[in-house]
């Protein structure tokens, strides 16, 4: 290339070959860089379940088992659970328990010792077991009047009265007199629909069905 007397090629071959070489130093600096960020999250990932296998260890073996194979709590370590589970719902049952069962509310916001940190912790070593997770077969469903006895006194009592003794506001349940003819599929839609007009609440959009078995099977306990 010439601009009056100057042949200028030299440098046009020089800024080239700098461009080139800028670029190359900046994708390689951008792929490291990639890369470096994969590596954090994953120290961060690990890090997280490391502190989480710490506080479950401490509070949730007693009942989920050392490697969250269930006892008094369902499994936790079972594909069909982590992979229909999302890490939301897991955090909020965490956080707040399950009203009526076994399972307390851990969020330090419910009086549980956990703050929200510790809760993420806890799900990220609780997600930590899906890849090798077994498939467990949801145990068949047994009713339980003590299940059902924990759920009457949080929910039934204030009207019915401790151990279904009845009060001004609702009839005694514990009177063989109605408990001998009645069957259960009757108890089971009167629970489920009550009787709204007479102050008696609708508790099957509230209550699981399993929840009114555990109810019914407590109720059968007062009928001798
Ligand atoms: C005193 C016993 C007990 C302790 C301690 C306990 N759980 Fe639970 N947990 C239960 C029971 C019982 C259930 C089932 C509740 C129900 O019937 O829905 C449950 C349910 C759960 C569920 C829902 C499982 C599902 O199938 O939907 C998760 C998640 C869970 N627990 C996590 C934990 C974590 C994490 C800890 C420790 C921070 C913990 N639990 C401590 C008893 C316990
Ligand atoms: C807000 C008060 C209230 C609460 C809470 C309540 N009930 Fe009732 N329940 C009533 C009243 C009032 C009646 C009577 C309705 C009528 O006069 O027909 C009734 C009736 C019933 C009956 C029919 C009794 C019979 O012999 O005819 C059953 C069964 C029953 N309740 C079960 C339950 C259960 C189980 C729970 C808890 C899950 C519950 N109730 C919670 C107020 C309540």
């Amino acid at each position: 290339m010439r601009i009056g007397n100057e042949d200028y090629t030299r440098y046009v071959w020089i800024g080239l070959g700098l461009t080139l070489f800028i670029i190359a130093a900046l994708s390689f600096y951008w792929l490291n860089e990639s890369a470096r960020l994969a590596q954090a999250a994953q120290n961060f990932t690990a890090e997280r379940e490391r502190r989480g296998r710490a506080i479950y260890a401490d509070q949730c073996v007693i009942c989920h088992g050392p490697n969250g194979e269930g006892g008094t709590g369902p499994a936790l370590n079972n594909r069909g659970l982590l992979k229909n589970t999302l890490d939301e719902v897991l955090f909020s049952v965490i956080r707040s328990g399950v009203p009526g069962t076994q399972m307390p509310a851990w969020s330090v916001d419910f009086g549980g010792p956990l703050t929200d940190e510790n809760i993420h912790d806890v799900v990220a070593s609780i997600r930590a077991w899906e890849p090798t997770a077994p498939d467990i077969e949801p145990a068949p469903f047994t009713p339980d009047p003590a299940r059902g006895a924990a759920l009457f006194a949080s929910t039934c009592a204030v009207c019915h009265g401790q151990n279904g003794r009845g009060t001004n506001a609702a009839p005694a349940l514990n009177n063989p007199a109605r408990l001998q003819p009645l069957d259960d599929e009757w108890y089971r839609v009167t629970i489920r629909n009550g009787r709204p007009a007479k102050g008696m609440p609708t508790w099957g959009s509230v209550l699981s069905p399993e929840q009114i078995e555990d109810i019914i099977a407590l109720l059968r306990q007062w009928q001798p």
